[in-house]
């Protein structure tokens, strides 16, 4: 028997009253695979990722974590929609890091870190304290760890909202366009620590970029969406060496002249 998908979107529509934002996405993520999505801006990037964090609610579809219906639960053999008790228990699987990073400003680094898995996963405070430790270490940011937001630069910001994701021990991370708020010479410092999350931990992976050089060289796929589906998808190597849809390439055509 084939291993199930870490993640499964089947035929998962969203609508915003006439709009259609996701129109019947099918996708399958396998464990630890790390995908990377790409596409105009509207094109439905981050509600994809916001209805897998269960941030958004779906029209229709059914939207798989490991086997085990998220936005759904089993009774009497019949999926129905999922109760709140449900959502959390399956979604604490799933992490995930903004582009505006999102941490609470009057909490130092390590605070940001241990919140959750003390109010969330019901941690010692002595435990969480020495995970966030580790984690901040992990990120390049041990010398920072009592330091608020406002005193970290925006790339240092972004590497302890990622520690803070790793804090709830996710198997599944989701990144939305994580370095795009920041100052080109910060962005390398935040890729740095993504690509050694994806060495280090047992991590499927899903992320929304602008960062082309990056979606090619760490990802095991690229999808390329349009209008709320996916107009082409395959091993970075051949949708960007070779794009076979017209979109896919005026998108990359126009994304590489931007530079
Ligand atoms: N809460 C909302 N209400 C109405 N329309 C929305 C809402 N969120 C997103 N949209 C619309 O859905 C479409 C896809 O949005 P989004 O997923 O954010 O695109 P992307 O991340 O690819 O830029 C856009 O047309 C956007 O305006
Ligand atoms: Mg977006």
């Amino acid at each position: 028997m084939t291993e199930k998908p870490m993640v499964r979107f089947d035929n998962v529509s969203k609508r915003y009253g006439a709009l259609t934002v996701l129109d019947g996405l099918s996708l399958d993520i396998a464990r630890g695979e790390k995908v990377s999505i790409i596409g105009p801006s509207g094109s439905g990037k981050t509600t994809v990722l916001r209805m897998l964090m269960t941030l958004e609610t779906i029209n229709d579809g059914v939207i798989w974590v490991e086997g085990e219906p998220l936005t759904h639960m089993e009774k009497g053999g019949k999926l129905v929609p999922a109760n709140l008790a449900h959502i959390r228990r399956v979604r604490a699987k799933i992490g995930m890091v903004f582009q505006s990073f999102n941490l609470f400003p009057h909490m130092t680094a390590l605070q940001n870190c241990i919140e959750a898995p003390i109010t969330v996963l019901g941690m010692k405070r002595k435990d969480a304290e020495e995970r966030a430790a580790e984690l901040l270490n992990m990120v390049g940011l041990s010398e920072k760890k009592d330091h608020y937001p406002s005193q970290l630069s925006g790339g240092q910001q972004q590497r302890v909202a990622i520690a803070r994701a790793c804090a709830m021990r996710p198997k599944i991370m989701l990144f939305d366009e994580v370095t795009s708020a920041l100052d080109p010479e910060l962005v390398g410092e935040v890729l740095q620590v993504i690509r050694q999350l994806g060495r280090e931990h047992d991590l499927t992976m899903l992320m929304v970029t602008h960062q082309m050089g990056f979606a090619k060289e760490f990802s095991d796929r690229v999808c390329f969406f349009y209008q709320g589906k996916i107009c082409e998808q395959g091993p970075p190597g051949e949708l960007f060496g070779a794009p076979k849809n017209e979109r896919t390439r005026q998108f990359l055509r126009a994304v590489l002249e931007a530079g």
